[in-house]
């Protein structure tokens, strides 16, 4: 049974990277003309209320996406991450956070198609509300990660798939990665972003040993940390893992990621990375 809620998380440091990342993959597929097909494995409720319980109870978003909303002087890296959150928060304040499935459908033209799944009863039912009648777009309450598999290649040869999940089973480190096979199998072509959290640090470079010894190819790993590693005070760093990413996203993120980890990071050891885990 599944417990995770993503709205006790929404806006935090991790969909910050999450996000901008995710922003520019999609800003490049729109450059061209020709339609894209989207696939969200892991879509949660679509969007999330700040001054809701669940955000209060932690606030992680005033780590997050707090920081930046006030801020003047933003790097350019960030522009449209932050207009996307200003479309939907009109009058000026933080009220809204946007998940991936509105966070892509803002980007989503007339021909252009997202598959979005998610398997908790009560979060499929916010999303489905959240979506309403949209025909470029189908909600399914399945699981997303053997569903997507079965949906590659897209008819438009061109898209992105976003794996975003709560790991709340360990083995889904290892099923990420041989589910990211299959696909890429199907699919060579599409471009594919991982998020992963660093909780535990030997997960994550068992994660990507597992990845560098694979079929995969050009494969790049962008980390935000905002503190140092330990394994006592839950996740401490993210990450989004992308295979066939646009051409200039390392270059943008060697701009962007130092100054978020010095603006989000907790106290000096904050850390970034930037890596090819391999190599095209
Ligand atoms: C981290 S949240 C997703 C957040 C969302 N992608 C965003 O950026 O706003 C992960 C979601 O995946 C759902 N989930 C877990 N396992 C799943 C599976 N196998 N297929 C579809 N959804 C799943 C959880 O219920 C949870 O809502």
């Amino acid at each position: 049974m599944l417990s995770y809620r993503h709205s006790f998380h929404a806006g935090n440091f991790a969909d910050v990277l999450k996000h901008i990342v995710l922003i520019k993959i999609l800003e490049h597929l729109c450059k061209k003309d020709k339609p894209f097909c989207c696939i969200d494995t892991h879509a949660g409720p679509g969007k999330y209320q700040l001054n809701s319980d669940f955000a209060l109870k932690n606030k992680e978003f005033e780590n997050g996406i707090g920081r930046l909303w006030q801020q003047e002087d933003l790097p350019d890296g960030l522009a449209s991450y932050i207009n996307v959150l200003k479309h939907f928060n009109t009058k000026g304040q933080l009220n809204c956070y946007p998940g991936s499935p509105l966070i892509i459908r803002h980007f989503l033209r007339n021909r252009d198609r997202l598959f979005l799944h998610e398997l908790h009863s009560t979060e499929i039912d916010l999303l489905n509300t959240v979506i309403g009648n949209d025909r470029r777009i189908k909600v399914a309450h399945s699981d997303g990660l053997k569903n997507a598999v079965s949906l590659l290649p897209p008819v438009q040869h061109r898209g992105i798939v976003l794996i975003d999940p709560s790991y709340e089973i360990k083995s889904d480190y290892q099923l990420v990665v041989d589910t990211l096979i299959q696909m890429y199998k199907r699919f060579p072509a599409g471009t594919y972003a991982l998020w992963y959290p660093v909780v535990e640090r030997q997960r994550n470079q068992q994660l990507e040993q597992a990845i560098k010894a694979s079929s995969l190819k050009n494969v790049q790993l962008f980390e935000l940390g905002i503190t140092a590693d330990t394994q006592e005070h839950g996740m401490t760093a993210s990450g989004m893992i992308v295979i066939n990413p646009p051409w200039a996203l390392a270059t943008e993120m060697q701009h962007t990621l130092p100054w978020l980890a010095r603006t989000l990071g907790l106290d000096g050891t904050e850390l970034y990375r930037i890596e090819t885990l391999v190599s095209e």
